[in-house]
């Protein structure tokens, strides 16, 4: 069976951890991998949710199976929260709501209903986009495209251009967005211009997907499923993926959620049917802790609150770091413009370096980055900022 078979390359980010963690060096700095991490370079728990581990543990009767939706208060409380408690598709109830391992897992589902729905449908992303939906639809049969959306030179959304290539997609057409925090490039569209994509897709008719991983990280919670709520007003069908790994610092629990709008009630029916089809042929249930302590968080208010005011200090942190940084680099006397680094958002941004820039980082300053430059904001602290400016500086040749 295996004998003709041929290993495989590492994903470059295993790889570069691989290398980080045998590097001896004490300066050595990560600015690879995207999770959130604190001052001290850890990403701890939430106190919310090992507070909700508590309750979870006293309560908790069965680990029988959950049934191929999940917890339904984790679903029905991950869809409140992304589009409003009082949006109108609750009351006509065109909305379903499926528990997945991560986002991964919802956008995959995504990709399978979407297969199974139609299966000659192509699928538009950004350009660039998140590597691993470059893998995840191609692997799920769909041929997939690109719009433009970064602008390199200027570190800028390609506002224009985007409109330009979406208004040549109509029905039966799969776009994808990034709610917020772009990964990997930072950029996103400010509330005017989400209008108008909004619009352009109901006029066009093209379907919009909705990747939303790191939702509280840019704005906040209502701010960042902004899209979400103006697409669910402009169309009659938005499928969006949902990630908790990020935003409940649960990343290992693999909490995530397909939501789907319909046309109508009985459609959304439908189309409930044709995920739990998908993922019993997969996974066949979705896992149980992650889900229940969030539902547990959700539905409490006092947790609720504790949450918003450890997502704020995430967002905060990460908005700081990003301001610092781009003032110590123009303090430091460093004349290419990096002060994009503030007007982005979320944990990722490109710094624009090339290839032999970034090895050379990495091989004279051990400070590891993936070849495109994109790095981690969250990476960064007090006490390995300078140090990186440093090599920065040198590696630029100022
Ligand atoms: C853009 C984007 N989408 C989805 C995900 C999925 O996250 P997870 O599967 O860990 O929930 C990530 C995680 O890095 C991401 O960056």
């Amino acid at each position: 069976m295996f004998e003709k078979l041929n290993a495989i390359p590492p994903d470059p980010i295993l790889g570069l951890i691989a290398a980080y963690a045998a590097d001896p060096n004490p300066k050595k700095i990560d600015l690879g991998i995207g999770v959130y991490r604190d001052e001290a370079g850890n990403t701890p728990m939430l106190d919310c949710v090992v507070e909700a581990e508590k309750i979870l543990l006293r309560t908790q009767t069965t680990k029988t199976y959950l049934g191929p939706r999940g917890v339904p208060g984790f679903n029905q409380a991950i869809g409140e929260t992304i589009l409003g408690k009082d949006n109108e598709v609750f009351k006509q109830n065109r909305v379903r709501t499926v528990q997945t391992p991560g986002g991964t897992g919802a956008l995959r589902v995504a990709a399978d209903l979407v297969k199974v729905t139609r299966p000659e449908t192509e699928l538009w992303a950004s350009d660039p986009t998140w590597a691993n939906h470059l893998a995840l639809f191609p692997g799920a049969g769909m041929a997939m495209h690109s719009y433009p959306y970064f602008d390199a030179e200027n570190s800028s959304l390609r506002f224009d251009d985007m409109i330009a290539a979406l208004q040549q997609r109509g029905p039966g057409d799969v776009v994808l967005f990034h709610a917020c925090c772009h990964n990997p490039c930072g950029v996103s569209p400010d509330p005017e211009q989400w209008q108008a994509i909004a619009n352009l897709a109901g006029e066009r008719g093209f379907t919009p997907m909705i990747d939303i991983a790191y939702m509280g990280f840019e704005r906040g919670i209502e701010e960042d499923s902004l899209c979400i709520r103006l697409f669910a007003e402009q169309c009659p069908e938005v499928i969006f993926a949902s990630s908790c790994s990020k935003n409940f610092a649960m990343y290992r629990e693999r909490v995530g959620a397909i939501s789907v709008i319909a046309g109508n009630a009985e459609k959304a029916d439908a189309v409930e049917s044709v995920i739990h089809n998908v993922t019993r042929k997969n996974y066949s249930m979705p896992p149980a802790h992650g889900p229940a302590v969030i539902d547990i968080i959700l539905h409490s208010e006092e947790l609720t609150a504790q949450w918003h005011v450890e997502l704020a200090g995430m967002r905060n942190r990460i908005n700081g770091l990003r301001k610092t940084l781009s003032e110590k680099i123009a303090a430091a006397g460093i004349q290419r413009d990096f002060s994009f680094i503030q007007r982005q958002s979320g944990m990722f941004s490109f710094m624009g370096l090339t290839v032999e820039q970034v090895h050379r980082l990495r091989d004279e300053f051990a400070i590891y980055t993936v070849n495109s430059s994109r790095v981690n904001v969250a990476s960064f602290n007090e006490g390995n900022m300078d140090y990186f400016i440093e090599a920065l500086a040198v590696v630029l040749d100022e």
